[in-house]
């Protein structure tokens, strides 16, 4: 079997397109466009990057995008004010704190203090425990894009077998219960799970989310299974530098009914997953 390669790109664009139409409809019944708040402390070269990519969608999409950049060395109490005024002011309907956040600071306090009916990145507590209560809220942006791939692919997921590897509050958890919201039958594996390879040789649905290059091999994936690779990893190979997944790409697309690249995959839909939690945080807080 020779694996379809899963367009996250192109997915991402159309998405963004509707996205784009939904703002427009949002912007002319509520008289503002919907706002998302993007804060970021320090000066991390690759925060500093995804940051702008977020403020530059936002806009692109018809959207307002407020950037707070603030210095590495500020303190907790100013960076919890400045959640406090984005959490006020009526013209925020999204904020997402970059992480990480320097060493110094609370990160948790500061997620905590995000009112989660803004809580765009699903990372306050109260949105996981929506997402586990079956309870309407904002879901973690890159889970929610894998599942949107992983339906535009199979349609229903109901009564697949399906394993996450990888257990982080950003990824692994929320994508566990999203495919078990889905009726999927869901293994949850990480870094201590017993006989992986034949865990994941059951599954019908593998998302890879460990942060280790190419640790899934090809052969351990099922014939005609779906495979989701959320690991970005970069790795020096003949002297030149390459970004590889979390699974052996080469060795799985001979086995895999489907699969999405690193890059070109999820990380894409990452950001348009951003947008549209904003979009609909806008409709809830109007609504
Ligand atoms: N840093 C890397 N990924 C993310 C993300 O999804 N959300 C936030 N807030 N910070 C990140």
């Amino acid at each position: 079997m020779t694996a379809q390669i899963i367009d996250g790109k192109a997915f991402a664009a159309g998405l963004g397109d509707r996205i784009a139409e939904k703002a427009a409809t949002f912007t002319e019944k509520a008289g503002r466009a919907p706002g998302l708040a993007v804060v970021l402390v320090g000066s991390d070269p690759a925060s500093e990057i995804y940051v702008r990519s977020k403020g530059r969608m936002a806009r692109k999409l018809g959207m307002e995008s407020f950037e707070h950049t603030l210095p590495e060395d500020t303190t907790q109490e100013t960076l919890m004010d400045l959640v406090a005024q984005l959490n006020a002011d009526e013209t925020v309907d999204g904020i997402l704190v970059q992480l990480p956040l320097p060493r110094h600071l609370d990160s948790l306090s500061v997620i905590e203090a995000i009112d989660p009916a803004k809580d765009v990145d699903g990372l306050h507590p109260l949105s996981a425990g929506y997402l586990t209560s079956g309870l309407p809220g904002l879901v973690s942006c890159t889970p929610l894009g894998c599942l949107m791939l992983l339906k535009d692919q199979l349609g229903s997921l109901s009564g697949l077998d399906a394993i996450v590897v990888g257990r982080s509050i950003l990824v692994g958890k929320p994508m566990a219960q999203l495919l078990l919201a889905e009726n999927c039958t869901v293994t949850m594996a990480h870094s201590r799970t017993a006989d992986l390879p034949e865990k994941v040789g059951k599954a019908d649905i593998v998302v890879a989310a460990v942060g280790q290059a190419e640790m899934i091999k090809g052969e351990w994936i099922k014939e005609g299974a779906t495979v989701i690779d959320v690991g970005t990893s970069r790795v020096i190979r003949d002297g030149e530098k390459h970004l590889v997944g979390d699974v052996d790409f080469a060795s799985a697309a001979t086995r895999a009914r489907a699969i999405t690249p690193v890059p070109g995959g999820v990380g894409p839909m990452t950001i348009m997953t951003l947008m549209h939690n904003t979009l609909i945080a806008a409709y809830r807080r109007k609504g």
